[in-house]
């Protein structure tokens, strides 16, 4: 797992006076699981593209197994690719549809035959393998296409937003699936989404992407613990800001709305905006001691958990994070104290 698979070096890409790519270094190892995660328009797309070589770069170098392939033709890089459409031939079975790739490389019938076999074990579709396409539903033509895209023994599997046109639940099946596959095949995988629950089941790495930069490359865990800064951390997970002043002798914020918070961080003393998670809000009783009173606004139950969204006087929002379901007594309007674990989260204030 040490060795570099894909190594992009301070690539470029404008189109216009627009830049997709700003100067990204990535090291895609092999073997990982590793996503490009980021809102719609942050070039996750045109980073992939490049990569695979359907785009140019407009500067820096893209390697793969150390070999600069800046230059090749996508067919020269041997990718496998994964979109959100199926893509496969309507008129053949689905066996052919595995096969494609590997008959148009004039590989011997009996390996084409085996591959196909086998690929349509890992996928868990023998039975399927005379049918065509539109007799499948969209889960399975999903599979097919991962199928195809990985019997010629890619380098890296490639695949952008490809559980994107599905429903939740099947959604979730196929990550199941995907993570089985992975582990499995011992591939390397690349993977764009903009749906962060999606990154977090999936990837042994995730880059966070912006404005055609990487904000930041780390483990699911390591982006929740420790984002990198305040966009990460709120777009990684929910979290509610609270400004205020860090003073390290007293151990202390002074928050804007006058109550002070228990701290352990590591910036100077002054300014600081706290990133305070949902599961480190308590709900206790108004006054209680040591807590911080405010009014219940909404409460959502999520499976095993309730979020209780509690606004303070001074109109923010904080969200208090329960296992269980919501206890009955609480009703919107109900005046609550809310007692906030040592916040171990802040970014200076800029
Ligand atoms: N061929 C193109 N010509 C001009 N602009 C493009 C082209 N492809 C992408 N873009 C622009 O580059 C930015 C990044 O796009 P894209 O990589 O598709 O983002 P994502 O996949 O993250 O949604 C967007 O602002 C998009 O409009
Ligand atoms: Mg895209």
């Amino acid at each position: 797992m040490n060795n570099v698979k894909v190594a992009v070096e301070k690539v470029v890409k404008s189109f216009g006076s627009l830049t997709a790519a700003d100067n990204i270094d990535l090291d895609i190892m092999e073997g990982e699981f590793l996503t490009l995660l980021g809102a719609s328009g942050c070039g996750k797309t045109t980073l992939m593209r490049m990569i695979a070589g359907f785009e140019t770069v407009t500067s820096g170098r893209i390697l793969i197994d150390g070999k600069d392939v800046t230059h090749l033709s996508p067919r020269d890089r041997n990718l496998g690719m994964v979109f959100q459409q199926y893509s496969l031939f309507p008129h053949m079975t689905i066996a052919e549809n595995i096969g494609y790739g590997l008959r148009a490389r004039r590989l011997p019938e009996a390996e084409i035959r085996n591959r196909v076999r086998e690929m349509l074990e890992l996928i868990q579709l023998p039975h399927l393998a005379e049918s065509k396409p539109p007799q499948l539903s969209g889960g399975q033509q999903q599979r097919v296409a991962l199928a195809r895209a990985l019997a010629g023994r890619p380098s890296v599997l490639m695949l952008d937003e490809p559980l994107g046109a599905l429903d939740q639940k099947l959604r979730e099946q196929l990550q199941e699936e995907l993570r089985r596959i992975h582990r499995e095949t011992g591939s390397t995988f690349l993977f764009v989404t903009h749906d962060q629950e999606e990154a977090l089941s999936l990837s042994d790495r995730i880059a966070v992407m912006r404005g055609g930069k990487i904000s930041q490359l780390a483990s699911p865990e390591e982006l929740y613990l420790r984002p990198a800064n305040d966009y990460v951390a709120d777009f990684i997970g929910q979290v509610t800001f609270i400004d205020g002043i860090w003073q390290r002798s007293t151990g202390h914020v002074t928050t804007a709305y006058g109550q002070r918070l228990k701290a352990e961080i590591e910036l100077a003393d002054g300014p600081v905006r706290l990133a305070v998670r949902p599961e480190n809000v308590r709900l206790a009783e108004a006054d209680a001691p040591n807590s911080v009173n405010g009014t219940l606004v909404e409460m959502v139950h999520q499976t095993g958990t309730t979020t209780y969204q509690v606004e303070l006087p001074n109109g923010l929002m904080v969200k208090a994070r329960q296992l269980g379901l919501r206890e009955a007594r609480l009703q919107p309007g109900t005046p609550i104290g809310l007692h906030f674990d040592t916040c171990k989260l802040a970014f200076a204030q800029i």
